[in-house]
């Protein structure tokens, strides 16, 4: 029933486990609404880091000098840096208040309805935990675009959201692969 098995990949609470806990019952109409939700939001984050990835990639990949100032001009007016600036910005805002609401509400919800996934829930909770320092990270450099440090605040933002996607891309996939059986139980928001 437990039969953990580790990946290999470490963290503080030892090696992180691979075999899905069974479910504690059958599935639900709502259980099952609760985890296509639950997707849905996931693959938007994915999608919407991946914009973010994309335009850091062009503002780090513009030339010095003139193309600089012109991004320091189109920081007002819409262009690519402002485009970058105000999507971190949003999109940090937005994992943050996900994650928020996922340990404030759901891990307990999840604990209670099958007590076999605390070590997975330990885990996640310890994945939020990474993944918002990052976030911070994030953030600060994305508010440092159009600043007098330009362009090393690109080179530094470009780099925190590599960070942001190496921690928060296994860490959807993991919630989703851990949690979904039982969450498919679930009858309403508590479990
Ligand atoms: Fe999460
Ligand atoms: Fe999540």
């Amino acid at each position: 029933m437990h039969a953990y098995v580790s990946n290999g990949r470490r963290g503080p609470w030892g090696p992180a486990m691979t075999a899905v806990v069974p479910p504690p019952g059958p599935p639900t109409p709502q259980g099952e609404a609760m985890v296509a939700e639950l997707r849905w939001i996931h693959d938007m984050i994915r999608r919407d880091l991946g914009i973010a990835l994309r335009l850091a990639d062009e503002v780090t990949a513009g030339a010095p000098a003139d193309e600089i100032r012109r991004g320091l001009t189109s920081l007002a007016s819409q262009g690519p840096l402002w485009q970058l600036k105000i999507n971190c910005l949003r999109y940090c805002r937005f994992v943050h208040a996900h994650h928020g609401i996922e340990s404030a509400s759901l891990f307990p919800a999840l604990r209670a309805a099958n007590p076999a996934l605390g070590p997975v829930v330990d885990r996640l909770e310890a994945d939020h935990r990474t993944v918002s320092d990052v976030l911070d990270a994030v953030e600060a450099e994305a508010a440092g675009l159009g600043g007098p440090d330009e362009p090393a605040v690109r080179g530094r933002l470009a780099a925190a959201l590599r960070r942001l996607a190496d921690e928060l891309l296994p860490h959807l996939e993991y919630e989703e692969e851990h949690i979904s059986g039982t969450l498919a139980t679930f009858t309403g928001p508590t479990g």
